[in-house]
Protein backbone atom coordinates (compact mmCIF):
# COMPACT_ATOMS: atom_id res chain seq x y z
CA UNK A 1 0.00 0.00 0.00
CA UNK A 2 1.27 3.37 -0.76
CA UNK A 3 1.51 5.85 2.08
CA UNK A 4 1.14 9.36 1.97
CA UNK A 5 2.61 11.74 4.52
CA UNK A 6 0.47 15.12 4.30
CA UNK A 7 0.56 18.30 5.97
CA UNK A 8 -2.76 19.70 8.12
CA UNK A 9 -4.73 21.48 6.25
CA UNK A 10 -7.89 21.72 4.81
CA UNK A 11 -7.55 18.82 1.76
CA UNK A 12 -5.80 16.72 3.78
CA UNK A 13 -8.36 16.31 6.45
CA UNK A 14 -11.11 16.45 4.16
CA UNK A 15 -9.08 13.45 2.98
CA UNK A 16 -9.01 11.87 6.32
CA UNK A 17 -12.47 12.37 6.81
CA UNK A 18 -13.37 10.29 3.35
CA UNK A 19 -10.79 7.67 4.64
CA UNK A 20 -12.76 7.34 7.72
CA UNK A 21 -16.10 7.10 6.16
CA UNK A 22 -14.88 4.62 3.74
CA UNK A 23 -13.58 2.00 6.91
CA UNK A 24 -10.03 2.93 6.74
CA UNK A 25 -7.62 4.07 9.24
CA UNK A 26 -5.46 7.09 9.84
CA UNK A 27 -2.37 8.25 11.92
CA UNK A 28 -2.61 11.67 13.45
CA UNK A 29 -0.21 13.44 15.87
CA UNK A 30 -1.53 14.39 19.36
CA UNK A 31 -0.60 16.17 22.67
CA UNK A 32 1.24 12.87 24.04
CA UNK A 33 1.83 10.59 21.06
CA UNK A 34 0.91 10.44 17.72
CA UNK A 35 -2.53 7.83 17.21
CA UNK A 36 -3.54 5.46 14.73
CA UNK A 37 -7.35 6.13 14.08
CA UNK A 38 -10.68 4.14 12.75
CA UNK A 39 -14.40 5.10 13.36
CA UNK A 40 -15.07 3.71 16.45
CA UNK A 41 -18.63 1.95 15.31
CA UNK A 42 -16.94 0.39 12.49
CA UNK A 43 -15.40 -2.81 13.49
CA UNK A 44 -14.15 -4.00 10.30
CA UNK A 45 -12.20 -0.44 10.09
CA UNK A 46 -11.24 -1.39 13.77
CA UNK A 47 -9.63 -4.77 12.94
CA UNK A 48 -7.46 -2.80 10.51
CA UNK A 49 -5.40 -0.69 13.22
CA UNK A 50 -5.26 -4.39 15.06
CA UNK A 51 -3.88 -5.92 12.18
CA UNK A 52 -1.51 -2.82 11.08
CA UNK A 53 0.34 -2.62 14.65
CA UNK A 54 0.42 -6.56 15.12
CA UNK A 55 -1.89 -5.44 18.27
CA UNK A 56 -2.82 -8.24 20.67
CA UNK A 57 -6.88 -8.66 19.89
CA UNK A 58 -7.49 -8.55 23.85
CA UNK A 59 -5.63 -5.17 24.62
CA UNK A 60 -8.24 -2.15 23.98
CA UNK A 61 -8.39 1.23 22.08
CA UNK A 62 -9.41 4.39 23.38
CA UNK A 63 -11.79 6.58 21.81
CA UNK A 64 -10.70 9.92 21.11
CA UNK A 65 -13.55 12.44 21.11
CA UNK A 66 -13.65 16.20 20.06
CA UNK A 67 -16.14 17.45 22.86
CA UNK A 68 -18.99 16.59 25.62
CA UNK A 69 -20.95 15.14 23.27
CA UNK A 70 -18.21 13.18 21.78
CA UNK A 71 -18.35 11.46 25.48
CA UNK A 72 -22.26 10.77 25.73
CA UNK A 73 -22.08 8.98 22.25
CA UNK A 74 -19.55 6.04 23.83
CA UNK A 75 -20.29 6.37 27.80
CA UNK A 76 -22.99 4.84 28.71
CA UNK A 77 -23.18 6.45 31.74
CA UNK A 78 -21.32 9.88 32.78
CA UNK A 79 -20.99 9.40 36.25
CA UNK A 80 -20.53 12.82 38.84
CA UNK A 81 -16.68 11.88 38.78
CA UNK A 82 -16.65 11.78 35.43
CA UNK A 83 -18.06 15.04 35.28
CA UNK A 84 -15.47 16.43 37.41
CA UNK A 85 -13.08 14.98 34.67
CA UNK A 86 -14.34 16.21 32.27
CA UNK A 87 -14.47 19.90 33.66
CA UNK A 88 -11.61 19.80 35.43
CA UNK A 89 -8.95 18.08 33.50
CA UNK A 90 -10.53 17.66 29.57
CA UNK A 91 -9.37 18.36 27.10
CA UNK A 92 -5.96 17.32 28.02
CA UNK A 93 -3.72 14.32 28.29
CA UNK A 94 -6.23 11.76 30.55
CA UNK A 95 -8.41 9.13 29.50
CA UNK A 96 -10.85 8.09 31.85
CA UNK A 97 -12.87 4.50 31.59
CA UNK A 98 -16.71 4.48 31.76
CA UNK A 99 -19.15 1.96 31.24
CA UNK A 100 -19.59 1.32 27.29
CA UNK A 101 -22.74 1.87 24.96
CA UNK A 102 -24.02 -1.14 23.10
CA UNK A 103 -23.41 0.70 20.41
CA UNK A 104 -19.56 0.72 20.70
CA UNK A 105 -18.30 -2.77 19.29
CA UNK A 106 -16.42 -5.35 20.89
CA UNK A 107 -13.08 -5.05 18.86
CA UNK A 108 -12.98 -1.66 20.36
CA UNK A 109 -13.09 -2.43 24.40
CA UNK A 110 -11.59 -6.07 23.59
CA UNK A 111 -14.97 -7.78 24.94
CA UNK A 112 -14.76 -5.20 28.45
CA UNK A 113 -18.10 -3.53 28.84
CA UNK A 114 -16.06 -0.32 29.72
CA UNK A 115 -14.58 2.15 27.24
CA UNK A 116 -11.50 4.48 27.54
CA UNK A 117 -12.68 7.85 26.60
CA UNK A 118 -10.23 11.07 25.90
CA UNK A 119 -10.48 14.33 24.44
CA UNK A 120 -7.18 15.68 23.27
CA UNK A 121 -5.78 18.95 23.58
CA UNK A 122 -3.92 18.94 20.05
CA UNK A 123 -6.09 21.44 18.17
CA UNK A 124 -4.51 19.12 15.23
CA UNK A 125 -5.87 16.05 16.90
CA UNK A 126 -9.08 18.07 17.49
CA UNK A 127 -9.23 19.19 13.90
CA UNK A 128 -9.08 15.47 12.42
CA UNK A 129 -11.60 14.21 15.03
CA UNK A 130 -13.93 17.01 13.90
CA UNK A 131 -13.47 16.55 10.25
CA UNK A 132 -14.43 12.68 10.72
CA UNK A 133 -17.28 13.32 12.31
CA UNK A 134 -17.72 10.96 15.01
CA UNK A 135 -15.30 9.27 17.53
CA UNK A 136 -12.14 8.00 16.42
CA UNK A 137 -10.56 5.07 18.89
CA UNK A 138 -6.71 4.58 18.21
CA UNK A 139 -3.85 3.13 19.91
CA UNK A 140 -0.37 4.84 19.71
CA UNK A 141 0.89 4.55 16.00
CA UNK A 142 4.04 2.39 16.59
CA UNK A 143 4.41 -1.58 15.40
CA UNK A 144 3.29 -3.32 18.62
CA UNK A 145 5.76 -3.40 21.47
CA UNK A 146 7.80 -0.51 19.97
CA UNK A 147 8.46 2.96 21.32
CA UNK A 148 5.54 4.89 20.92
CA UNK A 149 5.79 7.72 18.30
CA UNK A 150 6.47 11.37 19.02
CA UNK A 151 7.47 12.83 15.27
CA UNK A 152 5.33 11.99 12.14
CA UNK A 153 9.08 10.31 11.65
CA UNK A 154 8.42 8.03 13.62
CA UNK A 155 5.01 6.73 12.67
CA UNK A 156 6.15 6.55 8.86
CA UNK A 157 9.21 4.04 10.14
CA UNK A 158 6.62 1.78 11.64
CA UNK A 159 3.45 2.42 9.28
CA UNK A 160 4.59 3.03 5.79
CA UNK A 161 3.05 0.86 3.25
CA UNK A 162 0.67 -0.50 5.71
CA UNK A 163 -1.62 2.24 6.32
CA UNK A 164 -3.59 5.49 3.57
CA UNK A 165 -2.27 8.41 5.33
CA UNK A 166 -0.06 9.69 8.00
CA UNK A 167 -1.21 13.33 9.07
CA UNK A 168 1.92 15.37 9.59
CA UNK A 169 1.81 17.53 12.32
CA UNK A 170 3.90 18.73 15.16
CA UNK A 171 6.06 17.04 17.17
CA UNK A 172 3.56 15.87 20.26
CA UNK A 173 4.69 18.51 23.58
CA UNK A 174 3.74 15.66 26.45
CA UNK A 175 5.21 12.65 24.39
CA UNK A 176 4.34 10.06 26.81
CA UNK A 177 0.63 8.79 26.68
CA UNK A 178 -2.44 9.66 28.45
CA UNK A 179 -2.77 8.48 32.50
CA UNK A 180 -5.63 6.43 31.89
CA UNK A 181 -8.32 6.23 35.17
CA UNK A 182 -10.52 4.01 35.32
CA UNK A 183 -14.29 5.46 37.22
CA UNK A 184 -15.81 2.48 37.34
CA UNK A 185 -14.64 0.58 40.25
CA UNK A 186 -15.61 1.09 43.77
CA UNK A 187 -12.62 3.44 44.71
CA UNK A 188 -10.94 5.72 41.47
CA UNK A 189 -7.94 3.71 39.55
CA UNK A 190 -5.21 4.95 37.57
CA UNK A 191 -4.05 2.02 35.40
CA UNK A 192 -1.95 3.67 33.58
CA UNK A 193 0.40 7.12 35.38
CA UNK A 194 0.93 9.98 32.95
CA UNK A 195 1.35 13.43 32.89
CA UNK A 196 -2.29 13.98 34.27
CA UNK A 197 -0.49 12.63 38.01
CA UNK A 198 -2.55 10.80 40.88
CA UNK A 199 -2.55 14.46 43.16
CA UNK A 200 -3.61 16.87 40.22
CA UNK A 201 -6.76 13.88 39.76
CA UNK A 202 -7.48 13.67 43.38
CA UNK A 203 -7.80 17.60 43.39
CA UNK A 204 -10.13 17.53 40.94
CA UNK A 205 -12.20 14.80 42.21
CA UNK A 206 -11.58 16.01 46.34
CA UNK A 207 -11.43 12.40 47.24
CA UNK A 208 -8.38 9.78 47.10
CA UNK A 209 -7.42 7.82 44.19
CA UNK A 210 -5.62 4.87 43.80
CA UNK A 211 -3.11 2.65 41.96
CA UNK A 212 -4.31 -1.21 41.04
CA UNK A 213 -1.07 -2.47 42.91
CA UNK A 214 -2.48 -0.74 46.26
CA UNK A 215 -5.89 -2.42 45.96
CA UNK A 216 -6.13 -5.60 43.54
CA UNK A 217 -3.41 -6.12 40.98
CA UNK A 218 -6.42 -8.20 38.80
CA UNK A 219 -7.64 -4.96 38.52
CA UNK A 220 -4.69 -3.78 35.51
CA UNK A 221 -5.48 -2.35 32.16
CA UNK A 222 -5.15 -5.52 29.92
CA UNK A 223 -2.43 -3.28 28.07
CA UNK A 224 0.18 -4.10 31.03
CA UNK A 225 0.62 -7.89 30.06
CA UNK A 226 2.67 -7.38 27.11
CA UNK A 227 6.08 -6.43 26.25
CA UNK A 228 6.19 -2.57 25.60
CA UNK A 229 8.68 0.13 24.31
CA UNK A 230 11.30 -1.94 23.50
CA UNK A 231 14.37 -0.53 20.92
CA UNK A 232 15.59 -3.16 19.01
CA UNK A 233 19.02 -3.63 21.15
CA UNK A 234 19.55 -4.97 24.24
CA UNK A 235 18.66 -2.45 26.94
CA UNK A 236 19.41 -1.52 30.45
CA UNK A 237 18.31 1.19 33.29
CA UNK A 238 20.03 2.84 35.97
CA UNK A 239 17.95 4.36 38.78
CA UNK A 240 20.55 5.46 41.25
CA UNK A 241 22.62 7.90 38.75
CA UNK A 242 26.44 6.00 40.06
CA UNK A 243 28.58 7.42 37.30
CA UNK A 244 31.43 5.36 37.99
CA UNK A 245 28.85 1.96 37.35
CA UNK A 246 27.38 3.95 34.19
CA UNK A 247 31.32 4.19 33.34
CA UNK A 248 32.22 0.76 33.59
CA UNK A 249 29.03 -0.29 31.51
CA UNK A 250 29.66 2.39 28.85
CA UNK A 251 33.15 1.33 29.25
CA UNK A 252 32.67 -2.52 28.27
CA UNK A 253 31.19 -2.06 25.72
CA UNK A 254 32.51 0.05 22.38
CA UNK A 255 28.25 0.07 20.96
CA UNK A 256 26.82 1.30 24.15
CA UNK A 257 24.40 4.27 24.17
CA UNK A 258 23.54 6.39 26.68
CA UNK A 259 19.92 7.57 26.99
CA UNK A 260 20.03 9.89 30.20
CA UNK A 261 19.02 13.58 31.44
CA UNK A 262 21.77 16.41 30.23
CA UNK A 263 23.89 16.48 33.42
CA UNK A 264 25.08 13.16 32.03
CA UNK A 265 26.25 14.29 28.84
CA UNK A 266 29.65 14.45 27.91
CA UNK A 267 30.19 10.99 29.57
CA UNK A 268 30.38 9.15 25.73
CA UNK A 269 29.42 10.56 22.76
CA UNK A 270 26.74 8.22 21.98
CA UNK A 271 24.63 10.59 24.17
CA UNK A 272 20.60 10.70 23.68
CA UNK A 273 19.49 13.18 25.58
CA UNK A 274 16.19 13.28 28.15
CA UNK A 275 16.08 16.89 28.45
CA UNK A 276 16.09 18.64 31.95
CA UNK A 277 13.86 17.33 34.97
CA UNK A 278 10.70 15.18 34.01
CA UNK A 279 9.38 17.12 31.56
CA UNK A 280 11.94 16.79 29.19
CA UNK A 281 12.44 12.98 29.85
CA UNK A 282 8.81 12.25 29.21
CA UNK A 283 8.95 14.67 25.70
CA UNK A 284 12.75 12.99 24.87
CA UNK A 285 12.19 9.39 25.86
CA UNK A 286 11.00 7.87 23.01
CA UNK A 287 12.68 9.51 20.60
CA UNK A 288 16.10 9.11 22.81
CA UNK A 289 15.35 5.36 22.13
CA UNK A 290 14.66 5.25 18.66
CA UNK A 291 17.74 7.07 17.61
CA UNK A 292 20.02 5.15 19.99
CA UNK A 293 18.96 2.19 18.44
CA UNK A 294 20.00 2.98 14.42
CA UNK A 295 23.49 3.36 16.20
CA UNK A 296 24.20 1.34 19.38
CA UNK A 297 24.69 -2.00 19.75
CA UNK A 298 22.90 -1.50 23.19
CA UNK A 299 21.63 1.25 25.31
CA UNK A 300 21.55 1.83 29.13
CA UNK A 301 18.84 4.40 30.37
CA UNK A 302 19.51 6.78 33.18
CA UNK A 303 16.51 7.93 35.11
CA UNK A 304 17.05 9.27 38.71
CA UNK A 305 14.56 11.66 38.81
CA UNK A 306 12.08 12.00 41.67
CA UNK A 307 8.44 12.57 41.84
CA UNK A 308 5.05 12.12 40.64
CA UNK A 309 5.61 12.81 37.27
CA UNK A 310 9.34 11.26 36.81
CA UNK A 311 7.60 7.84 38.21
CA UNK A 312 5.29 8.03 35.03
CA UNK A 313 8.40 8.27 32.93
CA UNK A 314 9.82 5.27 34.75
CA UNK A 315 6.52 3.22 33.91
CA UNK A 316 7.45 3.35 30.60
CA UNK A 317 11.70 2.81 31.16
CA UNK A 318 11.43 0.30 33.48
CA UNK A 319 9.23 -1.59 30.22
CA UNK A 320 11.71 -1.04 27.72
CA UNK A 321 14.78 -2.49 29.55
CA UNK A 322 12.47 -5.57 29.96
CA UNK A 323 12.94 -5.06 33.79
CA UNK A 324 16.91 -5.17 33.37
CA UNK A 325 18.38 -2.37 36.35
CA UNK A 326 21.66 -2.46 36.76
O1 LIG B 1 -2.10 9.29 24.96
C1 LIG B 1 -2.71 8.28 24.61
O2 LIG B 1 -3.50 7.71 25.36
C2 LIG B 1 -2.43 7.73 23.21
C3 LIG B 1 -2.89 8.76 22.17
C4 LIG B 1 -2.89 8.23 20.77
O3 LIG B 1 -4.15 9.26 22.53
N1 LIG B 1 -3.08 6.46 23.01
C5 LIG B 1 -2.60 5.33 23.60
O4 LIG B 1 -3.29 4.17 23.26
O5 LIG B 1 -1.66 5.30 24.34
P1 LIG B 1 -2.73 2.72 23.57
O6 LIG B 1 -3.63 1.82 22.82
O7 LIG B 1 -1.30 2.63 23.25
O8 LIG B 1 -3.02 2.51 25.09
C6 LIG B 1 -4.35 2.36 25.57
C7 LIG B 1 -4.31 1.91 27.00
C8 LIG B 1 -3.89 0.46 27.11
O9 LIG B 1 -3.07 0.30 28.24
C9 LIG B 1 -5.23 -0.26 27.29
O10 LIG B 1 -5.10 -1.49 27.96
C10 LIG B 1 -6.02 0.77 28.10
O11 LIG B 1 -5.64 2.01 27.55
N2 LIG B 1 -7.48 0.61 27.93
C11 LIG B 1 -8.23 0.87 26.83
N3 LIG B 1 -9.53 0.59 27.04
C12 LIG B 1 -9.63 0.15 28.31
C13 LIG B 1 -10.72 -0.30 29.13
N4 LIG B 1 -11.96 -0.35 28.66
N5 LIG B 1 -10.44 -0.69 30.39
C14 LIG B 1 -9.17 -0.64 30.85
N6 LIG B 1 -8.10 -0.21 30.14
C15 LIG B 1 -8.32 0.16 28.88
MG1 LIG C 1 0.65 2.03 22.92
Amino acid sequence: MKTLILDINKDSLALAAKLIKDGEIVAFPTETVYGLGANVFDENAVKKIYEAKGRPGDNPLIAHVADADGVYSVAAEVTEDAMKIMRGLMPGPVTMVLKKKSSVPDTVTAGLDTVAIRMPLSEEARAFISAAGVPICAPSANTSSRPSPTTWRHVAEDMDGRIPLILKGKNCDVGIESTVLDLTRKVPLILRPGMVTKSKIESVLGKEVFFPDAVDKSMNSPGIRYKHYAPKCDTYLNVDGDREKIRAFLDADAGAGLVASEKYRGMTDKFFTLGDGAAGGAHEIFAALRDAEKSCGKILIVWDEKGEEADSVYNRVIKSCGGKVI
